[in-house]
């Protein structure tokens, strides 16, 4: 008899290694790790993306960061004379806790922005102007705008309290399969009806006065998103939120943060452009099938493919900006979701600003505002225009009053011609320029699309119609990590939970 039993456990034992090896194959909910992993974009959302992949899934997998352009994306700084500035996402804010991590994890350092002031220019002349004193600025605002300032520095307070609540959840591992569980998670409905109306909208309806959204919020978003107050809600809080202090930049260039995350995480850099995935069975040894996602992309050296268990798109799928082919999908994958991305042209001048263009008659020496916003008007060719440091302020730095020569950025939504720029400055030795696809297009209510294309695709910049920021896309690329890493392991109970507020809030 033990003649015969050893050989029926030893099969029993084959079939349920057979099993297993099927169940990995087909729907992976096996705790074996995924052997490769491709990340599409080296931007600030891949990086992290690759950076918290390693954390999750260990140090065996093989990762893979695809990247036809720069390391950094949207992140990127010029050069004008030994000095470089950011030329596309610059600042950020104390609460973005993930972006505050990297920079503590890399051991970068944070600059602070230098203090200055802000006025707002309706093509003649500044219609508020920031004051030296406290005092002054608060009985002007209040003299204006009444009780309007105050007001919404608490209304957005309140609205980034709950936004706060998405950290701890992602502490305890928690993720989210869509923008609005995310958001519903956050703040119930109210986030969700927020991120659906305008913000104009919104501010109307919390009874702010629609003299202090012209004067005062419109000019901000048009700085921050080159759009009026018909974003979104959402996005209107996290423009607004730009006015708090304690704003800060990272020293050397934010794109830093990307190169120290992909050599953090031990990623491989491909420098090619994906031009397509492919949804593929494979016959395994067994006689069984195993799905896997074929790359192909190009690179210096011609055309190839490889094969990835999970793949993560890390760059946005509309317009021309990726260029992504998706085959072999039931139903199909379309390689432009519906919406647009703003253009955005970043001007730095190294001149000398006419004051009197803005309407100022006193001596330019005493002119010591930095951020001028502009109102919504047919004659203002540009969104803003700053004085800027450069990403590396060295000690004893003062900032060069508006009569030296020194380096302003303007956003505008087209190339500024010279005359244009002869009118803004009274002369120039510098001009840099770089034009964007920006950041979506807000015509709230949205269609966004879903963090997960297909069972093992996903898709981080569906976040960018809540808000695009640096932080958006770091706190989407650990939501959709973690969304792989539960989904590879079957791990349903952390993913789309409801009344996760008061459930963290007892366990503690
Ligand atoms: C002018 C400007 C000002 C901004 N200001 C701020 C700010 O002050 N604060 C802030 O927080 N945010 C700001 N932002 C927004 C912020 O920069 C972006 O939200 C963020 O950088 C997006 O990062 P990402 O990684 O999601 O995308 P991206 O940075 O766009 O990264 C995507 C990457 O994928 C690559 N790629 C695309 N297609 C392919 C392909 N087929 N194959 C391989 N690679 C591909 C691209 O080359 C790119 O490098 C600003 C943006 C702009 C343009
Ligand atoms: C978003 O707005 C649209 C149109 O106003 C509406 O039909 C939809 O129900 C809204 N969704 C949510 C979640 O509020
Ligand atoms: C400066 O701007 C004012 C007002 O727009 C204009 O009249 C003047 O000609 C400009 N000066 C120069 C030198 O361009």
């Amino acid at each position: 008899m033990s003649f015969r039993i050893l050989p029926v456990k030893t099969l029993l034992f084959l079939a349920l290694c057979l099993s297993g090896r099927r169940g990995l194959a087909s729907a992976p909910e096996l705790k074996e790790q995924p052997k490769k992993i491709a990340v599409i974009g080296a931007g600030i959302g891949g990086t992290a993306t690759a950076y918290y992949l390693r954390q999750e899934f260990g140090p065996e997998v093989k990762i893979d960061v695809f990247e036809a352009g720069t390391v950094g994306g949207r992140l990127a700084t010029e050069k004008i004379g030994s000095d470089e500035y950011e030329m596309g996402g610059s600042i950020i804010h104390p609460l973005n806790l993930h972006m505050k991590h990297f920079v503590d994890l890399l051991g970068l350092s944070a600059c602070k922005d230098v203090p200055g002031k802000m006025a707002v220019f309706d093509s003649e002349e500044l219609i508020f102007e920031e004051s030296d004193w406290f005092i002054v600025n608060f009985l002007r605002m209040l003299w204006r705008y009444g009780f309007n300032f105050l007001r919404m520095h608490m209304w957005v307070e309140s609205l980034l309290d709950k936004f706060m609540r998405i950290y701890q959840y992602q502490q305890y591992g928690y993720s989210f399969s869509s923008v609005e569980r995310l958001f519903h998670a956050m703040g119930g409905d109210d986030f969700v009806v927020l991120a659906n109306k305008t913000l104009g909208e919104a501010m109307l309806e919390a009874g702010f006065s629609q003299n202090f959204l012209n004067d005062i919020v419109i000019p901000v978003t048009r700085f921050n998103y080159g759009q009026s107050v018909r974003i979104n809600g959402f996005v209107g809080v996290i423009s607004l939120s730009a006015m708090d202090s304690g704003l800060w930049a990272v020293n050397n260039g934010n794109k830093r943060v990307c190169s120290g995350l992909l050599y953090h995480s031990r990623a491989e850099l491909i420098p090619a452009q994906v031009t397509s995935i492919t949804f593929k069975l494979r016959p395994i040894k067994s006689g069984e099938t195993v799905s896997l996602y074929e790359v192909s992309y190009t690179g210096e050296s011609g055309s190839a493919h490889s094969m990835y268990d999970i793949v993560i798109v890390a760059t946005p799928l509309h317009q021309e900006l990726s260029k992504i082919a998706f085959s072999g999908f039931s139903p199909p994958i379309v390689s432009h979701f519906p919406g647009h991305y703003k253009q955005i042209v970043t001007t730095l001048v190294h001149g000398v600003l006419n004051t009197s263009f803005l309407g100022v008659t006193n001596d330019p020496s005493g002119f010591w505002v930095s951020n001028i916003f502009t109102k919504e008007n047919k004659d203002i060719s540009f969104y803003s225009l700053s004085s800027v440091d450069p990403v590396h302020i060295p000690d004893n730095y003062v900032r060069p009053p508006a009569s030296a020569k020194k380096v302003w950025k303007l956003f505008s939504s087209q190339q500024l011609s010279e005359a244009q720029l002869g009118q803004i400055f009274l002369s120039w030795d510098a001009v840099r320029e770089r034009k964007w696809l920006a950041y979506p297009i807000y015509m709230p209510p949205h269609q966004r699309p879903p963090f997960l294309l297909h069972d093992r695709l996903y898709y981080l910049n569906p976040i960018e119609w809540a808000a695009s920021s640096m932080e958006m896309s770091a706190l989407s690329a650990r939501n959709v990590v973690l969304l792989a890493h539960h989904r590879w392991h079957g791990q349903e109970s952390k993913i789309d939970q409801e009344d996760l507020h008061t459930r963290l809030r007892s366990e503690l």
